[in-house]
């Protein structure tokens, strides 16, 4: 039929959240039909949920109220849909085991990408509680290659404005910089909306069918003592550097109470150890930017 859109519709879980919006927007100002599956809002719901509804309302979003848990609730949307890409939080990561078990039921979704978009946990073996964190994602994998459901798994390395925000702080007013280890290490950042455009690229696209796409453009590649450096530039000052060292970053992991020993476990993994970076991308490799030089 005449302007009929063809584009594969998708499907989101987690839509609301820190990246879901940016996945949501790429996805809607891509011409793609969107749905997004989030938990209801209530009078209890915070503020800032609500306007996210209704803001994604207004952009033409098809939200579906529900929970996890109501497997028949979401075989029937799945059926109306093409590509499903979930970007459910932490304690959210082994339910989406009910997302792969209801694909498997539905039968038709070309494209699953669970919540990754972070290091490239096969290749990576940080401090326990990361790597217990890790664990969860590598579970929800072979879960999916074992449902034998078409999948991309993206490893979208640092979120670009999430790590400036916590590493340099430009909210604040301050004179120091904390620096993770010796600040040396280098460390792959990814502008969050790059990322979701990028993504929206993946989804359709062949050479993506069941494999790893890591997002590693040379031009985004930065050490955190670099990253300072260009800050001081940016702001015409100068900030103290303030080291946690190793030694002290694996003391804390070791120390803090759960949860908090995971942000530091990653902090030690991303900027002491430099995991992003860690491992050379061979032949068989995808690369995003390779991919998509534009
Ligand atoms: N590469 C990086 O630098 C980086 C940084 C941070 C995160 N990440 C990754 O990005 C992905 C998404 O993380 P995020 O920080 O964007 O997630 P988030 O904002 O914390 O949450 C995403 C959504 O998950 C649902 N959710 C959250 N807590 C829940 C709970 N307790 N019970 C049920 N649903 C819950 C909510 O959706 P509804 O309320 O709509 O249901 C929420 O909007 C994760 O895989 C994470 O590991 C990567």
């Amino acid at each position: 039929m005449e302007g009929e859109n063809t584009k594969p519709k998708i499907l989101i879980f987690g839509g609301t959240g820190y990246f879901g919006k940016y996945m949501v927007k790429a996805s809607v100002s891509s011409g793609h039909k969107t749905f997004v599956y989030a938990r209801p809002v209530t009078q209890n719901s915070r503020p800032s949920k609500l306007e996210i509804h209704k803001e994604f309302q207004g952009i033409g979003v098809t939200i579906i109220e529900g929970e996890l848990d109501e497997h028949e609730k979401i075989v029937s949307i799945l059926k109306q849909v093409d590509v499903v890409i979930s970007t459910v939080a932490y304690p959210k990561f082994l339910d989406q085991l009910k997302i792969v078990h209801a694909i498997k039921v539905a039968g038709n979704i070309k494209r699953f990408l669970p919540s990754e978009f972070g290091c490239e946990e096969d290749r990576v073996r940080p401090l326990p509680p990361f790597e217990a964190y890790l664990e969860k994602k590598r579970i929800v994998r072979r879960a999916i290659e074992a449902a034998k459901i078409p999948y991309t798994f993206v490893s979208a390395n640092l979120y670009g404005a999430y790590f400036v925000n916590v590493l340099l702080r430009p909210s604040e007013s301050h004179d120091d910089v904390v620096v993770y280890g010796s600040g040396e290490a280098k460390a792959v950042f990814n502008y969050e909306e790059d990322i979701a455009k990028c993504t929206i690229k993946v989804i359709n696209d062949p050479r993506t069918c069941n494999r790893i796409v890591i997002y590693r453009p040379q031009t985004n590649i930065i050490s955190q003592l670099e990253l300072i450096s260009l800050w001081e530039q940016k702001t015409r000052r100068s900030f103290k550097r303030v080291h946690i060292s190793d030694e002290e970053l694996v003391k804390l992991s070791q120390t803090l109470p759960p949860p908090e020993d995971i942000p530091i476990s990653i902090m030690h993994s991303l900027f002491a150890k430099g995991d992003s970076m860690n491992f050379e991308l061979g032949e068989d490799d995808i690369e995003a930017s390779k991919l998509y030089p534009d």
